[in-house]
């Protein structure tokens, strides 16, 4: 605790301009006006931005029922479509402003309008009803970042089907456990595309996870866009192409109405075991929080520019790429490449060509960038931003700093957001036009959103502390329920030996409030790892690990890694037999490698294999992992090691055996 003392402690504030306040949507006054609300009248508070930012079919007359906590229902009897939300209300206003501009791998460029953008998704929702997609059925949507992934979304809002969308980037493994955890009946996906210059024929990988499931896949159709013309196996009537599916249909459809707590989508999570989560969210709730948080901490204006970099296969892609932007009839950049493709100057080239205003991206994609050219940013003209911001795991004030300097010049406030997968959209961040901000603190929780820091008897930390990062009252954003499985949901978060008997949300992260009040985000509590700013949780690795016929034990842990944040340790235990002899230790780690990134995806693939005779447990059976974590990382081993079972295994657990 002392290093974090002495770390949040010293930090400088940078305060926002004169000039950046006067213009900006939250300024002091404002910003103390809505907090005033919030603490004074929580429901009405929340009531009143639902009826000030969404158009609805029907207005709701209760704000909040919670009669079965920890299952709340937000504006409960109201009816609202998302989509037209995010299309038919500009129709009159902005009809030919464009919504979308799509940067491709190689650099090509298309846009749409927000009249366009509403005929396509239209004729797509017409084309999914003519195949027998109704309210309430679940599409899975396996696309890269590209305007028809964003128009599938948005269609299945308009007829009020669900939609998981499932990372182009994860395995047929990965993608048969999803179709068949949520029950799909149909898929959207691409015959290929191109990232980073190399060609990812897709469409293999989506049969041969129905090849996976066999007779037990629930699969009616697969709708297949047609991107590079790669040979592509074709089922008639049960695979469709896209250009096919909409070619006769209106380009006018009307948007089922549908209740507040509707089920927009399910995004796919890890946890702590190894069954990753179906994150179930709503479609008013939801909604709601991508508007205010694009108001308030992007501090959006109708003549911004807007660029998230994330793709639609996180949920950072679903509120700042498919919902949030779109909400508020913004234009906005989506990119199908990576940072370091063709070379380091992507993002600086597209800030440039499209003067993009606010720009939001991850610390691994800054750290990367540094790494590959940190001057770069000087060689393009990056005038028009005006904001910047950070997600997914904590800014190291290194990377803040170069950030802040050479992409912002030291006129553009950084936001750093802090939320989760589970709570929609950003919880702690700073109100650019408010806060002074400090590199690597996500500053404070946002008006209404009642976040705490507590010890392990329920108490608040008070300034200087330290502990679980808490939501003490019930949000509209946050996940409704984990699809299927609502004693998970209470269990996840609502866990009683934290939560109590006062219901209050936990997050998973621990979190140190400094003496100024700034929130300092330190990390998970659980097995789960944030590798490139994507969660991982170490049972689903393991279990994919021990799925290989010569492993029998396995446990992973992170490793500190410059440019990911964390990298994936396993240390393995090989059956009987499968021990390789030492010619063969980087043949069969190369074999698991590939192993597991059949199972889940080249994300999940580990950095580092150890083989070890057995893993150091405890009497009881418990595998002790701060030890290996210790080991990983090189560190001594300081901790007490009296619980463990057999400490000669300490040693052994250095080297390869
Ligand atoms: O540990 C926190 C970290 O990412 C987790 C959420 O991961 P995911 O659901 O994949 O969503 C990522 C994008 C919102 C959190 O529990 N995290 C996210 N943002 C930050 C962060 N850690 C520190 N600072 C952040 N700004």
């Amino acid at each position: 605790m002392a290093d974090i003392n002495s770390f949040t402690e010293n930090s400088q504030i940078f305060v926002p301009s004169e000039n950046f306040v006067s213009k900006a949507n939250l300024n002091p006054n404002t910003y103390a006006t809505l907090c005033k609300k919030a603490n004074d009248d929580y429901l009405g508070f929340w009531g009143d931005l639902a009826k000030t930012y969404i158009n609805w079919h029907r207005i709701f007359t209760q704000i909040l029922d919670d009669s079965k906590k920890p299952f709340y229902k937000w504006f409960v009897d109201g009816s609202l479509n998302v989509s037209y939300n995010c299309l038919d209300r500009h129709l009159k206003t902005i009809p030919d402003k464009v919504a979308i501009i799509f940067e491709a791998d190689d650099g090509a460029s298309e846009s749409v309008t927000y009249r366009e953008l509403h005929k396509q998704v239209c004729k797509f929702a017409n084309g999914l009803k003519s195949l027998g997609v109704k309210n309430g059925d679940r599409v899975i949507i396996y696309m890269p970042n590209s305007i028809e992934a964003i128009v599938a979304m948005q269609s299945c809002a308009r007829i009020g089907a669900i939609h998981s969308v499932v990372f182009a980037g994860f395995s047929a493994h990965s993608l048969a456990d999803r179709i068949i955890d949520a029950r799909a009946q149909y898929l959207v996906t691409v015959d290929g595309f191109k990232r980073g210059g190399k060609v990812l024929a897709i469409k293999q990988d989506v049969d041969a996870a129905i090849t996976i499931l066999g007779t037990d896949s629930p699969i009616k159709n697969i709708i297949i866009q047609k991107v590079l013309d790669v040979a592509c196996k074709i089922v008639p009537k049960f695979d469709v192409w896209w250009h096919d599916l909409v070619l006769n249909q209106s380009d006018i459809c009307e948007p089922e109405w549908v209740l507040s707590s509707h089920p927009l989508f399910i995004l796919y999570t890890s946890g702590s075991t190894g069954k990753p989560k179906g994150v179930e969210h709503s479609s008013a709730g939801y909604l709601l929080g991508a508007i205010i948080t694009m108001l308030w901490v992007f501090d959006y204006k109708d003549s911004d520019c807007f660029w998230c970099t994330a793709d639609v296969g996180w949920i950072t892609g679903h509120t700042y790429v498919c919902y949030g932007p779109l909400a508020l009839g913004a234009t906005q950049v989506i990119f199908s490449g990576t940072p370091l493709y063709p070379d380091a100057s992507s993002f600086w080239r597209i800030i440039q060509r499209h003067r993009v205003s606010v720009f939001y991206t991850a610390p691994t994609a800054i750290r990367s960038l540094i790494k590959a050219g940190g001057d770069l940013p000087l060689k393009f003209d990056l005038s028009s931003l005006r904001l910047l911001g950070s997600v997914g795991e904590p800014i190291n004030p290194e990377a803040w700093k170069w950030y802040y300097t050479l992409v912002g010049k030291e006129h553009c406030p950084i936001v750093d957001t802090w939320w989760q997968t589970e709570t929609g959209c950003h919880m702690l961040a700073p109100i650019p036009g408010v806060s002074g901000l400090k590199p690597g603190s996500c500053c404070a929780p946002l008006p209404g959103i009642c976040a705490g820091i507590i010890d392990e008897n329920g108490h608040n930390v008070g300034l200087g502390g330290s502990g679980y990062l808490v939501i003490k009252k019930p949000f509209p954003m946050q996940l409704r329920t984990i699809w299927g499985d609502n004693e998970r949901y209470k269990t996840a978060y609502y866990p009683e030996e934290i939560s109590g008997s006062k219901h209050y949300y936990v997050a998973g992260d621990s979190a140190h409030l400094d003496s100024d009040g700034y929130f300092w985000i330190l990390g998970r509590i659980d097995d789960v790892l944030n590798v490139s700013g994507h969660r991982i949780g170490t049972a689903e690795i393991e279990s994919a690990l021990v799925s290989h016929k010569a492993v029998a034990e396995a446990a992973v842990v992170g490793k500190f890694h410059e440019i990911k944040g964390e990298s994936l340790f396993a240390f393995v235990v090989c059956k009987n037999g499968f021990f390789p002899a030492k010619e063969n230790l980087e043949n069969l780690k190369e074999e698991l490698c590939t192993w597991v990134a059949t199972q889940i995806g080249a994300i999940a693939k580990p950095d580092d294999i150890r083989f070890v005779e057995g893993l150091p447990k405890t009497r009881s059976g418990k595998i002790m992992r701060r030890i290996l974590r210790n080991i990983a990382n090189g560190h001594q081993i300081t901790q007490d090691i009296s619980t463990l079972e057999n400490p000669a295994i300490i040693e052994l657990l250095k080297t390869d055996i």
